[in-house]
């Protein structure tokens, strides 16, 4: 099979954005668009489609397991993370990689994500005592838990824009955890910052929850921080 890759392309914070188009030839279907970019990376002669030699093309990786969220980026148009996408899926073998567009560009597909890790120590979200369980709360702090902090959500959330008032569910999902293993008395400046940096900015639109490639259920995690910092439903 033939495949046309695409790559919007920047050499730097401050270059300009460019389109290049490699082209690659593999009958192994199987393959993932991070061994591919791994591949294109270790080919001395690589030329895109007007014979131009190509340079490293940079992009993020670290478990190649679906479960650091380094290598997400837009993959003919959706966020996703390019371990976890196959070259059999594009039948026609037409890709297009992009970064996610909500960060800013460090280099090609690298982008700057700091800004969800910012906004979790502006919820203040860590335990600074031995956290209490309960059946429910370990769901529930399981199930949060297993955020990669990709930023897939983020790239579809018509709410969220970097840097101001609205978390979205980069946030709200890690929030699940510490609301679900903080004693009551303990949740008061928690609640008081997730009323105010997501529950007062989220439309419940929930276009973050098909597109979570840890398919985390979103939704549930969403309710039940609801029923504790807006009407009260402690765990405990
Ligand atoms: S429910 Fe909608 S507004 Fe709320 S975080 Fe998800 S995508 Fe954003
Ligand atoms: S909730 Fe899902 S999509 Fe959003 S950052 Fe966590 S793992 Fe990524
Ligand atoms: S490299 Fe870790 S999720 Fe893809």
């Amino acid at each position: 099979m033939n495949y046309t890759i695409e790559i919007l392309r920047q050499r730097g914070r401050d270059a300009e954005p460019y389109r290049q188009t490699v082209r690659f030839c593999t009958d192994d279907t199987e393959m993932s668009v991070a061994t591919l970019l791994k591949t294109l990376n270790s080919m001395a002669d690589l030329t895109d489609a007007n014979g131009k030699t190509v340079e490293k093309i940079e992009w993020e990786c670290s478990c190649l397991q679906k479960k650091c969220g380094a290598c997400a980026m837009r993959i003919n148009g959706k966020p996703r993370l390019a371990c976890d996408t196959k070259l059999g899926e594009f039948k026609n073998g037409a890709i297009v990689l992009e970064p996610l567009k909500k960060f800013p560009v460090i280099a090609d597909l690298i982008v700057d994500r700091s800004v969800m890790m910012e906004n979790l120590k502006s919820i203040g979200l860590w335990l600074e005592k031995e956290a209490r369980h309960t059946k429910k709360g370990e769901d529930l702090a399981y199930e949060a838990s297993r955020c990669l902090q990709c930023g897939c959500c983020l790239e579809v959330c018509p709410n969220f824009i970097p840097g101001e008032a609205f978390y979205s569910a980069a946030s709200f999902v890690p929030t699940a955890r510490v609301l679900s293993e903080l004693p009551k008395k303990e949740k008061a400046d928690i609640i008081d910052s997730y009323v105010d940096k997501v529950y007062k900015g989220c439309g419940k639109s929930l276009s973050c929850r098909d597109i979570c490639p840890a398919q985390i259920d979103v939704e549930h995690l969403l309710v039940n921080n609801n029923a504790v910092a807006v009407w009260k439903r402690f765990l405990y």
